[in-house]
Protein backbone atom coordinates (compact mmCIF):
# COMPACT_ATOMS: atom_id res chain seq x y z
CA UNK A 1 0.00 0.00 0.00
CA UNK A 2 1.47 3.05 -1.00
CA UNK A 3 1.46 6.83 1.43
CA UNK A 4 0.24 9.70 -0.17
CA UNK A 5 3.22 11.62 -0.74
CA UNK A 6 4.76 9.24 -3.47
CA UNK A 7 1.94 9.17 -5.03
CA UNK A 8 1.10 13.07 -5.31
CA UNK A 9 4.82 13.69 -6.65
CA UNK A 10 4.03 10.72 -9.63
CA UNK A 11 1.18 12.79 -10.46
CA UNK A 12 3.32 15.90 -11.07
CA UNK A 13 2.32 17.86 -7.88
CA UNK A 14 4.49 20.53 -6.52
CA UNK A 15 6.63 20.69 -3.92
CA UNK A 16 4.72 23.60 -2.40
CA UNK A 17 0.93 22.01 -3.04
CA UNK A 18 2.02 18.80 -1.21
CA UNK A 19 3.29 20.88 1.81
CA UNK A 20 0.00 22.69 1.85
CA UNK A 21 -2.14 19.13 1.76
CA UNK A 22 -0.34 17.92 3.81
CA UNK A 23 -0.81 20.65 5.97
CA UNK A 24 -4.26 20.46 5.80
CA UNK A 25 -4.33 16.77 7.08
CA UNK A 26 -2.22 17.43 9.46
CA UNK A 27 -5.18 19.21 11.37
CA UNK A 28 -7.63 16.81 10.06
CA UNK A 29 -5.72 14.23 11.85
CA UNK A 30 -6.10 15.90 15.14
CA UNK A 31 -9.63 16.95 14.27
CA UNK A 32 -10.12 13.08 13.64
CA UNK A 33 -9.06 12.24 17.03
CA UNK A 34 -10.74 15.03 18.76
CA UNK A 35 -14.08 13.20 16.85
CA UNK A 36 -12.94 10.22 17.78
CA UNK A 37 -13.01 10.96 21.28
CA UNK A 38 -16.27 11.94 21.42
CA UNK A 39 -17.47 13.01 24.86
CA UNK A 40 -13.88 11.86 26.56
CA UNK A 41 -12.65 14.91 25.22
CA UNK A 42 -15.53 17.20 26.28
CA UNK A 43 -16.08 18.17 22.95
CA UNK A 44 -19.72 17.29 22.41
CA UNK A 45 -22.81 19.76 22.09
CA UNK A 46 -23.00 23.35 20.90
CA UNK A 47 -21.48 27.18 22.25
CA UNK A 48 -23.66 29.83 22.95
CA UNK A 49 -22.55 31.27 19.54
CA UNK A 50 -23.46 31.88 16.10
CA UNK A 51 -21.46 32.15 13.12
CA UNK A 52 -22.08 34.91 10.25
CA UNK A 53 -24.53 32.46 8.63
CA UNK A 54 -27.08 32.22 11.59
CA UNK A 55 -26.38 28.74 12.64
CA UNK A 56 -25.58 27.85 16.19
CA UNK A 57 -21.96 26.58 16.35
CA UNK A 58 -21.14 23.72 17.63
CA UNK A 59 -18.34 23.25 19.97
CA UNK A 60 -16.33 20.70 17.68
CA UNK A 61 -16.99 23.57 14.50
CA UNK A 62 -15.47 25.60 16.50
CA UNK A 63 -12.50 23.64 17.56
CA UNK A 64 -11.98 22.64 14.10
CA UNK A 65 -11.64 25.59 12.35
CA UNK A 66 -9.10 26.50 14.74
CA UNK A 67 -6.75 24.25 14.70
CA UNK A 68 -7.19 24.33 10.48
CA UNK A 69 -7.01 28.01 10.79
CA UNK A 70 -3.64 28.19 13.26
CA UNK A 71 -1.70 25.44 11.37
CA UNK A 72 -2.66 26.62 7.75
CA UNK A 73 -1.62 30.52 8.81
CA UNK A 74 1.19 29.55 10.50
CA UNK A 75 2.43 26.93 7.64
CA UNK A 76 3.44 29.81 5.33
CA UNK A 77 1.63 28.19 2.56
CA UNK A 78 -1.27 29.99 2.33
CA UNK A 79 -1.94 33.78 0.81
CA UNK A 80 -5.39 34.07 2.56
CA UNK A 81 -8.13 30.97 3.97
CA UNK A 82 -12.14 31.28 4.18
CA UNK A 83 -14.03 28.93 6.34
CA UNK A 84 -17.98 28.39 7.17
CA UNK A 85 -16.75 29.58 10.61
CA UNK A 86 -15.11 32.96 9.62
CA UNK A 87 -17.08 35.85 9.29
CA UNK A 88 -14.57 37.42 6.40
CA UNK A 89 -11.28 36.16 4.98
CA UNK A 90 -8.22 35.74 6.74
CA UNK A 91 -4.78 36.99 5.12
CA UNK A 92 -1.84 34.81 5.43
CA UNK A 93 1.71 34.74 3.80
CA UNK A 94 1.44 37.43 1.16
CA UNK A 95 4.42 35.61 -0.86
CA UNK A 96 2.65 32.47 -0.81
CA UNK A 97 1.04 31.10 -3.55
CA UNK A 98 -2.32 29.56 -2.46
CA UNK A 99 -5.84 29.84 -0.89
CA UNK A 100 -7.61 27.35 1.00
CA UNK A 101 -11.59 27.59 1.29
CA UNK A 102 -12.60 25.48 3.80
CA UNK A 103 -15.52 23.98 5.97
CA UNK A 104 -13.74 22.74 8.86
CA UNK A 105 -16.49 20.59 10.11
CA UNK A 106 -19.37 19.35 8.04
CA UNK A 107 -22.63 17.51 9.18
CA UNK A 108 -21.88 19.36 12.44
CA UNK A 109 -25.60 18.48 13.39
CA UNK A 110 -23.98 14.55 13.59
CA UNK A 111 -21.61 15.25 16.13
CA UNK A 112 -23.52 14.60 19.29
CA UNK A 113 -24.91 11.53 17.90
CA UNK A 114 -21.85 9.26 16.96
CA UNK A 115 -22.91 9.92 13.12
CA UNK A 116 -21.12 10.60 10.09
CA UNK A 117 -18.94 14.35 10.05
CA UNK A 118 -16.00 15.70 8.13
CA UNK A 119 -13.75 18.72 6.58
CA UNK A 120 -14.15 19.96 3.42
CA UNK A 121 -11.87 21.81 1.40
CA UNK A 122 -10.77 24.04 -2.20
CA UNK A 123 -7.55 24.75 -3.16
CA UNK A 124 -6.65 27.82 -5.49
CA UNK A 125 -4.07 29.63 -7.16
CA UNK A 126 -3.94 33.33 -5.67
CA UNK A 127 -4.06 35.67 -8.70
CA UNK A 128 -0.53 37.00 -9.70
CA UNK A 129 0.30 40.55 -7.75
CA UNK A 130 -3.22 39.96 -5.45
CA UNK A 131 -3.71 41.41 -2.01
CA UNK A 132 -3.49 38.98 0.35
CA UNK A 133 -6.49 40.55 2.78
CA UNK A 134 -8.55 41.12 -0.70
CA UNK A 135 -11.72 38.70 -0.36
CA UNK A 136 -11.99 39.03 -4.01
CA UNK A 137 -8.76 36.63 -4.75
CA UNK A 138 -11.35 33.99 -3.77
CA UNK A 139 -13.78 35.15 -6.39
CA UNK A 140 -13.19 32.08 -8.73
CA UNK A 141 -15.05 29.85 -10.57
CA UNK A 142 -14.49 26.28 -9.37
CA UNK A 143 -13.16 24.73 -12.39
CA UNK A 144 -9.65 26.63 -11.54
CA UNK A 145 -9.31 24.31 -8.28
CA UNK A 146 -6.04 22.88 -8.22
CA UNK A 147 -6.88 20.65 -5.47
CA UNK A 148 -9.71 19.52 -3.62
CA UNK A 149 -11.07 16.95 -0.76
CA UNK A 150 -12.42 16.34 2.19
CA UNK A 151 -11.73 13.82 5.59
CA UNK A 152 -14.28 11.97 6.36
CA UNK A 153 -14.56 11.21 10.36
CA UNK A 154 -16.62 7.31 10.00
CA UNK A 155 -15.88 4.08 11.58
CA UNK A 156 -12.42 4.79 9.84
CA UNK A 157 -11.25 8.33 8.33
CA UNK A 158 -10.81 8.56 4.65
CA UNK A 159 -9.52 11.21 2.64
CA UNK A 160 -11.07 11.96 -0.69
CA UNK A 161 -8.52 13.71 -3.20
CA UNK A 162 -8.27 15.05 -6.41
CA UNK A 163 -5.35 17.15 -7.89
CA UNK A 164 -7.12 17.32 -11.19
CA UNK A 165 -5.85 13.61 -12.40
CA UNK A 166 -8.76 11.73 -11.37
CA UNK A 167 -10.36 11.08 -7.36
CA UNK A 168 -8.13 8.87 -5.18
CA UNK A 169 -9.49 7.97 -1.78
CA UNK A 170 -6.56 7.11 1.20
CA UNK A 171 -7.70 5.58 4.44
CA UNK A 172 -6.12 6.96 7.50
CA UNK A 173 -3.64 4.29 9.21
CA UNK A 174 -4.07 5.16 12.83
CA UNK A 175 -1.63 2.89 13.98
CA UNK A 176 1.56 5.75 11.96
CA UNK A 177 -1.11 8.32 10.89
CA UNK A 178 -0.16 7.67 7.37
CA UNK A 179 -3.20 8.69 4.61
CA UNK A 180 -2.63 5.37 2.37
CA UNK A 181 -3.89 5.15 -0.98
CA UNK A 182 -6.92 2.52 -0.67
CA UNK A 183 -8.78 3.21 -3.67
CA UNK A 184 -7.03 4.12 -7.20
CA UNK A 185 -9.23 6.02 -9.44
CA UNK A 186 -12.80 6.17 -7.77
CA UNK A 187 -15.12 5.58 -11.05
CA UNK A 188 -19.22 6.54 -10.37
CA UNK A 189 -21.07 4.74 -11.71
CA UNK A 190 -23.23 6.16 -14.69
CA UNK A 191 -26.66 4.60 -13.36
CA UNK A 192 -27.90 4.28 -10.15
CA UNK A 193 -31.08 3.31 -7.97
CA UNK A 194 -30.39 5.27 -5.17
CA UNK A 195 -30.92 9.17 -4.33
CA UNK A 196 -30.46 11.35 -1.60
CA UNK A 197 -32.52 14.35 -0.57
CA UNK A 198 -33.98 16.13 2.45
CA UNK A 199 -37.16 14.85 1.84
CA UNK A 200 -38.83 16.80 4.45
CA UNK A 201 -38.58 19.80 2.22
CA UNK A 202 -41.03 18.57 -0.58
CA UNK A 203 -43.31 21.02 0.05
CA UNK A 204 -41.39 23.59 -0.50
CA UNK A 205 -39.16 22.72 -3.31
CA UNK A 206 -39.86 23.61 -7.27
CA UNK A 207 -41.85 22.15 -9.76
CA UNK A 208 -39.23 20.44 -11.40
CA UNK A 209 -37.67 18.61 -8.09
CA UNK A 210 -41.24 17.87 -7.23
CA UNK A 211 -41.92 16.26 -10.45
CA UNK A 212 -38.40 13.99 -10.50
CA UNK A 213 -38.99 12.89 -7.06
CA UNK A 214 -42.44 12.11 -7.34
CA UNK A 215 -41.33 9.72 -10.91
CA UNK A 216 -38.52 8.31 -8.60
CA UNK A 217 -41.27 7.49 -6.17
CA UNK A 218 -43.32 5.72 -8.18
CA UNK A 219 -41.17 3.31 -8.44
CA UNK A 220 -41.41 0.23 -11.39
CA UNK A 221 -44.98 1.04 -12.25
CA UNK A 222 -44.44 4.67 -12.82
CA UNK A 223 -42.49 6.77 -15.92
CA UNK A 224 -39.14 5.53 -14.85
CA UNK A 225 -39.69 2.08 -14.87
CA UNK A 226 -37.76 0.78 -12.11
CA UNK A 227 -37.71 0.70 -8.41
CA UNK A 228 -35.19 3.67 -6.17
CA UNK A 229 -33.96 3.18 -2.55
CA UNK A 230 -33.35 6.23 -0.48
CA UNK A 231 -30.24 7.49 1.91
CA UNK A 232 -29.80 10.44 3.75
CA UNK A 233 -26.65 11.01 6.44
CA UNK A 234 -27.45 14.89 6.75
CA UNK A 235 -23.98 15.38 6.60
CA UNK A 236 -23.23 16.03 2.87
CA UNK A 237 -19.64 14.59 3.39
CA UNK A 238 -21.68 11.64 3.84
CA UNK A 239 -23.90 11.84 1.23
CA UNK A 240 -21.15 12.15 -1.33
CA UNK A 241 -18.63 9.71 -0.22
CA UNK A 242 -21.56 7.08 -1.09
CA UNK A 243 -22.25 8.78 -4.38
CA UNK A 244 -17.93 7.98 -4.96
CA UNK A 245 -18.42 4.81 -3.28
CA UNK A 246 -20.81 3.29 -5.15
CA UNK A 247 -23.22 5.78 -7.65
CA UNK A 248 -26.52 7.14 -6.53
CA UNK A 249 -27.84 11.02 -7.12
CA UNK A 250 -27.12 13.93 -4.00
CA UNK A 251 -29.23 16.43 -4.31
CA UNK A 252 -29.89 19.69 -2.20
CA UNK A 253 -32.02 21.65 -4.53
CA UNK A 254 -33.85 25.67 -4.39
CA UNK A 255 -36.34 25.66 -1.81
CA UNK A 256 -38.94 28.19 -0.75
CA UNK A 257 -38.97 27.66 2.98
CA UNK A 258 -37.31 30.79 4.31
CA UNK A 259 -37.69 33.51 1.15
CA UNK A 260 -33.92 34.56 2.35
CA UNK A 261 -32.23 31.53 1.73
CA UNK A 262 -33.80 30.19 -1.55
CA UNK A 263 -30.33 27.58 -1.01
CA UNK A 264 -28.64 25.73 1.53
CA UNK A 265 -25.33 24.76 0.53
CA UNK A 266 -21.89 26.89 0.02
CA UNK A 267 -20.60 27.36 -3.29
CA UNK A 268 -16.47 28.05 -1.96
CA UNK A 269 -16.55 25.30 0.37
CA UNK A 270 -18.55 22.16 -0.13
CA UNK A 271 -20.52 22.62 -3.73
CA UNK A 272 -16.93 23.71 -5.54
CA UNK A 273 -14.65 21.00 -4.16
CA UNK A 274 -17.69 18.48 -4.04
CA UNK A 275 -17.99 18.84 -7.73
CA UNK A 276 -14.42 18.34 -8.43
CA UNK A 277 -13.98 15.17 -6.78
CA UNK A 278 -17.14 14.24 -8.46
CA UNK A 279 -16.70 15.21 -11.90
CA UNK A 280 -12.89 13.52 -11.51
CA UNK A 281 -14.98 10.44 -10.77
CA UNK A 282 -16.93 10.45 -13.60
CA UNK A 283 -19.86 11.78 -12.19
CA UNK A 284 -21.60 15.27 -12.89
CA UNK A 285 -22.28 18.08 -10.99
CA UNK A 286 -25.18 20.97 -12.14
CA UNK A 287 -27.70 23.56 -10.28
CA UNK A 288 -30.08 22.90 -12.52
CA UNK A 289 -29.07 25.93 -14.67
CA UNK A 290 -25.65 25.23 -14.97
CA UNK A 291 -22.38 23.42 -14.25
CA UNK A 292 -21.33 24.12 -10.60
CA UNK A 293 -17.57 24.49 -11.76
CA UNK A 294 -18.61 27.04 -14.28
CA UNK A 295 -20.30 29.15 -11.87
CA UNK A 296 -18.60 33.18 -11.02
CA UNK A 297 -18.46 33.42 -6.88
CA UNK A 298 -20.25 36.75 -6.42
CA UNK A 299 -19.28 35.84 -2.25
CA UNK A 300 -17.43 34.04 -0.02
CA UNK A 301 -20.66 32.79 2.01
CA UNK A 302 -22.73 32.00 -1.75
CA UNK A 303 -25.27 29.23 -1.69
CA UNK A 304 -26.39 27.47 -4.47
CA UNK A 305 -28.25 24.05 -5.33
CA UNK A 306 -26.56 21.43 -6.04
CA UNK A 307 -27.49 17.84 -8.24
CA UNK A 308 -24.78 15.79 -8.75
CA UNK A 309 -23.54 12.08 -9.07
CA UNK A 310 -24.16 9.28 -11.58
CA UNK A 311 -23.80 11.05 -14.73
CA UNK A 312 -26.98 9.72 -16.56
CA UNK A 313 -29.22 10.16 -13.54
CA UNK A 314 -28.30 14.05 -13.42
CA UNK A 315 -28.99 14.24 -16.87
CA UNK A 316 -32.28 12.85 -16.40
CA UNK A 317 -33.23 15.21 -13.74
CA UNK A 318 -31.90 17.94 -15.48
CA UNK A 319 -34.50 17.06 -18.11
CA UNK A 320 -36.65 18.04 -15.75
CA UNK A 321 -35.39 21.50 -15.03
CA UNK A 322 -35.57 22.58 -19.09
O1 LIG B 1 -23.32 21.98 5.73
C1 LIG B 1 -24.65 21.92 5.50
C2 LIG B 1 -25.23 20.56 5.84
O2 LIG B 1 -24.88 20.14 7.13
C3 LIG B 1 -24.87 19.46 4.82
O3 LIG B 1 -23.73 18.76 5.19
C4 LIG B 1 -26.10 18.61 4.82
O4 LIG B 1 -26.30 17.97 3.57
C5 LIG B 1 -27.19 19.58 5.12
O5 LIG B 1 -26.61 20.70 5.75
C6 LIG B 1 -28.25 18.99 6.00
O6 LIG B 1 -29.14 19.98 6.36
P1 LIG B 1 -30.68 19.69 6.70
O7 LIG B 1 -30.68 18.67 7.78
O8 LIG B 1 -31.19 21.00 7.13
O9 LIG B 1 -31.30 19.22 5.45
MN1 LIG C 1 -21.17 21.96 5.71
Amino acid sequence: MRRLPPVLIEDGCSRELLSLIRTILAACKEISFRVGQGALSGVLGSTLDENIQGETQKKLDVLSNQLLKDILLESGYVKAIASEEEDFTVAGNPDAEYIVAFDPLDGSSNTDINSLVGTIFSIMRAPKGSDAADPAIFMQPGHQQVAAGYVLYGPCTTLALTIGKGTRIFTLDKTHGSFMLTQEFAKIPEDTKEFAINASNQRHWQPAMQNYISDLLAGETGPRGKNFNMRWIAAMVGDVHRVLCRGGLFTYPADTKDPNKPFKLRLLYEANPMAMLVEQAGGMAHTGDERILDIDPQEIHQRVSVILGSKNEVETCLGYHK
